[in-house]
């Protein structure tokens, strides 16, 4: 099928590259020239696992890209909308991005077209794009418009497109869902799995994947209420966590144990410095707003936002808990991306806890493994980038580990230790196991579970302050 996707951001490039790789025709509009002549040029603006390899596959064969949105839209029978839709400043979903689409698309129907929603919004958003174009001149019987959210996690994006668990479809007529039921025709019915190039299977990978066809709204607000879900999970276990490090007790064994219910389930329940990225903030301050617009105080969400908020800034706590002072400290900070395997630094805690040090008068010396580009644009040269995380160790007064890159996990401790001034380890993302850290000669504060101190001056170096 011939289809266009406008927008080539995280969910506008992955889906265009992924709905090519099922086989369909795929025309990719950005407004930006800039960026649509670096895709032509064959580079990848994103860090993203498996997405070179598919662009590189069907770049100038079944993938275009292309300014003119007019034209797309006359070529194709699908057009889904994949732009940004950011928060304004309080906290609503901006859909300017997604009006000024709808206008331009509208101009240039022709035939029949559905328009599909990807980009996540707010509830009755498919109805304005309607009422837009018909605004602008598009007849009335001329399209339809359908949404079909995306549940992409950024660094598996491309594995999670074509091995999703759940395809959902909120379309209003038969014909807008046999039309999105085409496209994804090769995950529902198993047959791209079987393709001698498919992209390697996930493990625990549903196959074929689940087709949930809705109306509309019901689509859009699976999308929000998932992702609020997903973060009053993190926010939950994160409370948990503060629990047992008042009481002395492991949230891990807790996780292993109220994870193990099924009906609870172990994923999602990692406690941390809080959750960020491009998603899960704007997301549920979006859609708090959409409650309160359709008259309901959705009051949970506020504290799930709260706890993330606090969650931060009980990590501060516990740095300068374990080094007594703050200014002058020189620390180093394995970990700027929002969470590992991405090169996004958007509402990263890891960045927040970089801010919150550099206020208090720390050298922060950083590392991470993709995201130093982007983190450079935020925080300059007010701190040192190093060149790995041994270079960052170099004569610090600490480490802290901030995102949870799979590399972080497996470092050489005796090198380490040897590079630090003091062996003191302050892990926002429990990578360690905290005994064999002890053993291992280092002062070991993680998330939720008990300190551990080398045995020979456990004696010595007890708790400095406590961290709540
Ligand atoms: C999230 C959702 O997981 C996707 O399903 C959704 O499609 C996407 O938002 C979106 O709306 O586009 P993403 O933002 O890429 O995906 O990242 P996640 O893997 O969900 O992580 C979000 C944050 O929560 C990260 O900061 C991560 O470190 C943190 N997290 C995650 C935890 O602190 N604990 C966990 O157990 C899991």
């Amino acid at each position: 099928m011939q289809v266009t996707v406008v927008g080539s951001g995280y969910v506008g490039l992955v889906a265009s590259a992924c709905f090519a790789e099922l086989g369909h025709w795929v025309i990719c509009v950005d407004n930006d020239t800039a960026k649509v002549a670096a895709l032509e040029r064959g580079e990848t603006p994103i860090h993203e696992r498996f997405l070179p390899e598919l662009l590189e596959r069907h770049r100038g064969k079944r993938l275009k890209f292309t300014s003119s949105l007019s034209q797309a839209v006359q070529q194709s029978a699908v057009i889904f909308i994949a732009v940004g839709t950011p928060s304004t400043d309080n906290g609503d979903c901006d859909l300017s991005y997604v009006e000024v689409v709808a206008r331009e698309i509208s101009r240039s129907v022709s035939g029949y077209k559905l328009v599909v929603q990807k980009s996540t919004v707010p509830v009755c958003t498919s109805e304005w794009v309607r009422r837009i174009m018909v605004l602008n001149g598009a007849p009335e019987n001329a399209f339809e418009v359908a949404s079909n959210p995306e549940f992409l996690r950024e660094g598996t994006a491309v594995s999670d497109f074509l091995f999703p668990d759940r395809i959902v479809i909120g379309a209003n007529s038969k014909r807008a869902a046999c039309l999105l039921q085409e496209i994804y025709r090769p995950l529902t019915d198993g047959s791209y799995t079987r393709r001698e190039n498919a992209i390697p299977e996930p493990d625990q990978a549903r196959i074929p994947a689940r087709l949930i066809v809705t109306s509309t709204r019901s689509a859009e607000l699976i999308k929000h209420a998932s992702n609020a879900f997903l973060a009053m999970k993190i926010s939950f276990i994160n409370a948990v966590g503060n629990i047992c490090e008042a009481v002395g007790a492991n949230v891990e064994e807790v996780c292993d144990g109220i994870g193990s219910d099924p009906r609870i389930g172990d994923r999602f329940l990692s406690p941390g410095i809080g959750y960020g990225g491009s998603c899960f903030p704007k997301d549920l301050k979006a859609f708090r707003a959409v409650a309160r617009e359709s008259g309901y105080d959705f009051r949970l969400l506020d504290e799930v936002i709260r706890i993330n908020e606090e969650q931060c800034l009980r990590f501060l706590r516990k740095v300068r808990s374990a080094l007594w002072t703050l200014k002058g400290k020189r620390l180093a900070v394995l970990g700027l991306a929002f969470k590992g395997g991405t090169d996004d630094v958007r509402e990263s805690p890891a960045i927040t806890l970089v801010e919150l040090l550099l206020r208090e008068g720390c050298e922060v010396v950083a590392y991470d493994p993709a995201a130093m580009v982007k983190s450079r644009e935020v925080l300059g040269n007010r701190v040192t980038f190093a060149e790995s995380a041994y270079d960052a160790a170099e004569d610090a007064d600490a480490l802290l580990l901030l995102s949870d890159w799979e590399e972080f996990a497996v470092l050489s401790l005796p090198r380490l230790r040897r590079a630090l001034k003091y062996p003191i380890v302050i892990d926002g993302r429990n990578l360690y196991d905290p005994q064999m850290m002890g053993e291992n000669g280092f002062m070991y504060y993680s998330v939720g579970r008990p300190e551990a101190f080398p045995k020979e001056n456990s004696e010595q170096m007890p708790q400095l302050r406590k961290a709540s």
